[in-house]
């Protein structure tokens, strides 16, 4: 960055967007394997919050790079600036007051730990969704599973490009062994401890 570039602090702040959401800003970061649940779950979550009155984003993997990431390949250094872009836009929507879900496989622990770092304090939850590459490869709802165990894909994580696993997310998923519906609770549940949700918070229902 050229040192002629100087900071400009504005009026109106994050903390007074966030006053007029009434919310508390705050990125929810899902990291897991691809077919682990990261999307369903965060997209899940994120239809409860905004029935609740929440003011969400939901940044996806697969929807970024349709765009802001569409010149990226899926090569260590190429998944590095993934995360780094999508970091700062994480920070720029949870500094206009959203509560952002951010659901990318981030497989390298060091970028999710700069992501965490460039945000203000506590607001970065690291969610692993925690599903075995057998599950993964089981569910394989794109056939990309297939495709790389043919090599007609190569660096797919968990197969020939690594997964580094979370040493200590806020919130570990065993997405093998819960609902959507229950993966949501565990994370309302969260949410409501560590007061970022208001009053009268209700679990969704399980059905049987
Ligand atoms: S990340 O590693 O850079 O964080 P990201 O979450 O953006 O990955 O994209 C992952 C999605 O891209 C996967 O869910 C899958 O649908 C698709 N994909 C295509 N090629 C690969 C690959 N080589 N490795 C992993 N995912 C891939």
């Amino acid at each position: 960055m050229s040192s002629n570039i100087v900071w400009h602090s504005h009026p109106v702040d994050q903390q007074s967007r966030a006053e007029q959401k009434s919310q508390r800003p705050l990125v929810i970061w899902f990291t897991g394997l691809s077919a682990s649940g990261k999307s369903t779950i965060a997209g899940a979550l994120e239809q409860i919050l905004t029935q609740q009155g929440y003011h969400t984003y939901l940044l996806d993997g697969d929807n970024v790079r349709h765009g802001l990431c569409q010149d990226l390949s899926f090569s260590d250094a190429d998944r590095q600036e993934n995360i780094r872009r999508v970091g700062e836009v994480s920070k720029l929507m949870a500094d206009a007051g959203l509560i952002t879900l951010a659901a990318f496989i981030s497989p390298f622990r060091a970028d999710r730990r700069i992501v965490r770092d460039i945000l203000p304090e506590g607001q970065f939850v690291e969610v692993f969704v925690d599903a075995p590459l057998d599950v993964c490869r089981e569910r394989d709802p794109k056939g990309l599973y297939a495709k790389a165990d043919r090599g007609e894909i190569k660096q797919f994580t968990g197969i020939d490009s690594p997964y580094e696993i979370p040493e200590n997310p806020e919130v570990h998923i065993h997405a093998e062994q819960v609902s959507v519906a229950e993966a949501v609770n565990q994370l309302l549940a969260y949410l409501h401890e560590s007061g970022v949700l208001h009053a009268g918070y209700e679990p969704v229902a399980i059905e049987a």
